[in-house]
């Protein structure tokens, strides 16, 4: 008889584990940072379900998207602004890179300066991933998004590919430029050989008039809740806050 082959966990699964796993992490009177993405998805679904079943009180949430919005609404999770809260506990957010110091690149899903916004209010930050996304350097896979004012967009493009980039402006399904939440337009940076020095790229774009944020997040995760084949494990960077 031969030996069961049992099938490794799908993309998805990953994604649900690591999701899952984080909502444990919220405790009752917590003001939390939603994020956005289809593994913040999960994570939402099980806070929701805290919720429901009174294992958590006094939640109140702060979402980086419309998106996320309206899936907390529909989980019955109560919603604030920043404006209102001040300073959160803990933001849960995904991304589409991890590095071994838990720089991040965040923003394929269109939603990083409300992330970000999110993030730095936040005493801490938990990024949530499958480990298809832990990389040695950042921008070995994924590029890095760069949020810049219709004005003049293409203006941008020169630059970005001064600073060792291949820039391209994204777009929807229909060919029509991509518009973000707060009416801005994406150029995806990609980085050949991955991004060099991360944080002096970071400053250059920091400085650069139009560019309004990038998808770099930079010392901002303190933790990662990492979903792999074997199993579900914790990562934590050294100089956490
Ligand atoms: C949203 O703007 C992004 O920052 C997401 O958090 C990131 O792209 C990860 O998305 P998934 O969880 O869908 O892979």
């Amino acid at each position: 008889m031969s030996p069961s082959t049992v099938d490794p966990p799908t993309i998805h699964e990953l994604k649900s584990l690591a999701g899952r796993d984080a909502a444990g992490s919220v405790e009752s009177g917590m003001r939390v940072g939603l994020g956005t993405g289809s593994t913040v998805a999960h994570f939402l679904l099980g806070l929701g379900d805290r919720i429901a079943g009174g294992e958590l009180s006094d939640v109140v949430g702060v979402p980086t998207s419309i998106r996320t919005e309206k899936a907390a609404i529909e989980l019955g999770i109560p919603l604030r602004t920043l404006g209102e809260l001040g300073a959160l506990d803990l933001t849960v957010d995904g991304a589409d890179e991890v590095d071994p110091r838990l720089n991040l690149i965040k923003g394929l899903g269109g939603a990083l300066l409300r992330e970000k916004m999110v993030a730095q209010a936040s005493g801490r930050m938990l990024a949530i991933v499958d480990d298809t996304k832990l990389v040695e350097r950042l921008g070995e896979r994924a590029p890095v998004p760069v949020e810049v004012v219709p004005f003049e967009f293409s203006s941008h493009l020169r630059w970005l590919e001064g600073m060792g980039a291949e820039p391209v402006v994204r777009r929807n399904e229909d060919g029509g430029k991509y518009v973000t939440d707060n009416g801005n337009l994406v150029i995806d940076c990609h980085f050949a050989d991955g991004i060099p020095d991360p944080i002096a790229l970071d400053e250059c774009l920091g400085r650069r008039a139009g560019v309004v944020e990038s998808g770099l997040f930079l010392g901002m995760a303190d933790e990662a809740v990492v979903a792999g084949k074997t199993g579900v494990y914790r990562m934590t960077r050294e100089d956490s806050r």
